[in-house]
């Protein structure tokens, strides 16, 4: 069966098209683009340039951007009340996007990391500790207001216990019946979040910080389940599993467990990872990305947050 093309193809079990990805886009303040050092072909772009994206993505059938924004130094604060500003960043980009190209799918990102003085992605205690119902309040003032910009999916990526819950109420109770909720149920305390935090410039603030007080230890399997569940039982439509390739027993049980719509997060230091490899001409960028984009598929996911997603998307036209 392995010996011809033809056999090859009748028995894959796993295709990977354009429509099971989504593609993660820095905005900053800034007119233009800004490289990102530690992610080679990833920038941080101002809303016009954002809005080129846009045009690609939905050319090349790309059915979502989940948009993560660049908040500068003087826009934090303790309270992080930038992030529920109507008028603020994503607020600004998300209604752009939803008028010049409203078939295209738009997800935010809700967590307070971009917006807190220190970098956490919820508000904190006088020891530092970040504190889990006080930044509920704080992330469902911040869904709102994106589901108000005209978000289609709000995506809470903090962690916090009952979130999704108070989320759900608050979008119902405001008449916003039709916004889903994308839960970053199983995310993990990763040191493969790295190059993201350079990315939108929370390294600085986050200094030697972590996040070992809310997001999950790599070492656990059966707590994801007890995440996604919550999660699900508390109104989330879709869940996630994030980071991608080393988690993918993780994606597996996720999906045998609750047959949920669940998605992969191929995390910033996955993507450095191949590409510096692919820049040292040690791998073939090409063929290890959708190596690894496939796997994230087999494995139970039904779309994948990837940096290589336009990328991606254009190879498999290429191939036919
Ligand atoms: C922040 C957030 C992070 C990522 C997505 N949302 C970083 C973190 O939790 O520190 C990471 C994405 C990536 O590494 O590509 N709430």
């Amino acid at each position: 069966m392995r010996r011809d093309e033809f056999s090859r193809r009748l028995m894959r079990e796993t295709v990977l098209t354009a429509n099971d990805l989504i593609y993660p886009v820095f905005v900053h303040e800034l007119e233009g683009r800004a490289s990102v050092g530690s992610m080679p072909g990833i920038e941080r772009v101002s809303v016009d340039e954002l809005l080129r994206i846009a045009e690609q993505a939905s050319e090349l059938r790309v059915p979502a951007l989940a948009l993560f924004p660049v908040t500068a130094p003087e826009a934090k604060s303790l309270d992080a009340a930038a992030a529920w500003d109507d008028d603020g960043l994503v607020q600004r980009a998300v209604r752009a996007l939803k008028q010049r190209f409203p078939e295209l799918g738009v997800i935010t990102d809700v967590a307070l990391d971009p917006y807190t003085s220190h970098g956490q992605d919820g508000l904190v205690d006088a020891n530092g500790y970040v504190v889990n119902d006080e930044t509920v309040e704080a992330l469902v003032k911040q869904a709102l207001s994106h589901a108000r910009a005209g978000a289609d999916v709000v995506a809470p990526s903090d962690m916090m216990d009952g979130r999704i819950g108070e989320i759900r109420n608050a979008l119902e109770r405001d008449g916003h019946v039709h916004t889903r909720i994308l839960g970053y149920s199983a995310k993990y305390a990763s040191s493969f979040y790295g190059p993201f935090r350079d990315a939108v410039g929370s390294a600085g603030a986050l200094g030697k910080g972590n996040k070992y007080t809310y997001q999950m230890d790599p070492a656990n399997s059966d707590e994801a389940l007890r995440e996604v569940g919550l999660d699900l039982d508390e109104g989330a439509d879709m869940v996630m599993v994030k980071p991608g390739l080393p988690y993918l027993d993780i994606v597996r049980r996720v999906k045998e467990t609750f047959g949920a719509p669940t998605f992969v997060y191929q995390v910033s230091g996955e993507y450095a990872m191949l590409k510096a490899a692919a820049m040292n001409g040690w791998l073939d960028e090409r063929a290890c990305a959708l190596e690894a984009l496939t796997s994230i598929k087999r494995a139970g996911a039904d779309g994948v947050l990837t940096y290589f997603a336009l990328d991606a998307a254009r190879w498999l036209r290429e191939a036919g």
